[in-house]
């Protein structure tokens, strides 16, 4: 079993802010990259070695799935490092699965590497989180495609491939990098060839593409969001480096820029970073790039109001959106945020508001990037009027990214902020007291 204690994890924190954050910290491999690599293990027929693997509480979760249905799974004796024994695959009780799994969406990914190892899989029917719905939709028509026929029972959702899993056509209504996964991680395997137009291409979309590789996969990735998959009858081990987490490498650069301090991100990389980058700079924080990570500071002076939207990848992440919204709390002027990914994900903003930030939240889309929501009755739209003087408050964490951010706020902020439910941070940010310690915050875990 793995190496790091969830439960001894503190839920709640009191914290001191208003001190500009200065030090070092480091990143380690993507959240959303790592918890593919650990799915794919489910598709090869040896051993693997995934290296960079963070101490988060998902990487327990998903641990913990793979141990139910089989693979054996031990840490060596190197930091962060991962090996997977995937030899025993066997079926799990969904019942097992819906215990474990809570709110991720991992076992839907577990599908397609199931069918092929077991002819058979049984999930949860996954609840959506607090920045949106979150279905499901995409990931069951395209396991349909290939052949699987979906049984929706009281207890879950039963797949089998009866003619077996064939390569496809598939065009995806949004690239949606869920579902992207679940194309790769099915059509590997797929007798034929699949041809998958609309694709997400995230960096750790290519990073899964790279291990699947080390495994015996035909990949090739076109210009034009078209990826070719040509399924080959089996897969072998890798042994891989995770990418680095640019959400949290981002996540500690806003907390430079809101508390006007100085942070040397360790591992954080500047070509998967690059749309953040150039919003950092036009706000007027500064950054200075090495081989080693990246330094982000604060200019000095007032920094800039500005307009951002998400989108999808090589656009400016939505992970990003939460802590930037905090940043752009201290800008001179109005700032508008227009988010295109998650219907739901500026619920947090009230929270700020409490503690004195002005925002306001609008249903119309205050951008011009095309936008599935434009018609719909949700708020996705924001202007922040800044600079705005936070103050301490007691706030409960809605979700990863707001969670981060309400640190994010509470360490801006003048005065004592209790954060209840941190907990939930700890899915994503590993250590990440340890590294508010390396930055010099003034809290107490309780
Ligand atoms: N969507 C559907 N139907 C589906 C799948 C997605 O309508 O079957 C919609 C979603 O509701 C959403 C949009 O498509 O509005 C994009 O969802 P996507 O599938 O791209 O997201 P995901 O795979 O569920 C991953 C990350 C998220 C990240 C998004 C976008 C993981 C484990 N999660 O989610 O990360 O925000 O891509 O980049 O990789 C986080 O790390 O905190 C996090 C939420």
């Amino acid at each position: 079993m793995l190496f790091w204690n969830t439960a001894r994890m503190s839920r709640s924190l009191v914290l001191n802010g208003g001190r500009p954050l200065i030090g070092d910290i480091e990143v380690r491999g993507a959240k959303n990259l790592v918890s593919k690599a650990m799915v794919a293990v489910v598709l090869a027929e040896e051993p693997c070695r995934l290296r960079g693997v963070p101490e988060i509480s998902d990487v327990q979760i998903v641990a913990g799935l793979l141990e139910l249905h089989g693979v054996k799974i031990d840490s060596s004796d190197r930091d962060g490092e991962l090996l997977l024994d995937p030899t025993n695959v066997e079926q799990a009780h969904v019942a097992d699965i819906d215990a474990h799994a809570g709110s991720s969406r991992v076992p839907v990914l577990l599908c397609g590497p199931l069918l092929h190892r077991l002819g058979e899989a049984f999930i949860p029917d996954l609840g959506g989180c607090r920045i949106g719905e979150r279905p499901i939709n995409f990931h069951l028509d395209v396991l349909r495609t290939f052949g699987a026929v979906v049984d929706k029972r009281p207890e879950g959702l039963r797949l089998t491939a009866p003619h077996g899993l064939k390569g496809a056509d598939i065009q995806l209504p949004y690239p949606s990098v869920g579902t992207t996964e679940q194309v790769l991680l099915t059509a590997v395997r797929a007798e034929g060839t699949t041809v998958l137009r609309n694709a997400a291409i995230e960096p750790e979309i290519m990073d899964l593409v790279a291990i699947l590789q080390k495994m015996g996969a035909i990949i090739s990735v076109q210009t034009d969001r078209r990826i070719e998959i040509e399924g080959v009858p089996r897969l072998g081990g890798f042994d891989h480096l995770a990418i680095p987490d640019r959400i949290e490498a981002g996540s500690w650069a806003c907390a430079a820029l809101a508390t006007a301090g100085d942070i040397y991100v360790r591992g954080a990389q500047q070509q998967p970073m690059m749309a953040f980058l150039n919003v950092f700079r036009r706000v007027g924080g500064s950054f200075d790039i090495d081989d080693e990570g990246i330094r982000f500071w604060h200019s000095g002076g007032d920094i800039n109001s500005l307009a951002i939207e998400t989108d999808v990848h090589p656009g400016l992440m939505t992970d990003w959106q939460q802590p930037l919204v905090v940043a752009l709390t201290q800008t001179r002027g109005l700032s508008i945020i227009h988010e295109t990914v998650y219907e739901n994900r500026l619920g947090f903003t009230s929270a700020l508001g409490e503690m004195g930030a002005q925002i306001q939240t609008y249903r119309n889309c205050l951008g011009s990037s095309p936008c599935r929501f434009s018609r719909a009755n949700f708020q996705h739209s924001a202007v922040v009027s800044g600079p705005a003087r936070l103050r301490g408050a007691e706030i409960t964490v809605p979700d990863l990214r707001g969670g981060f951010s309400y640190l994010i706020a509470a360490l801006a902020a003048e005065g004592t902020s209790k954060v209840h439910g941190i907990d939930l941070i700890y899915r994503g940010y590993e250590n990440f007291s340890t590294k508010l310690d390396a930055v010099g915050a003034d809290y107490d875990l309780i």
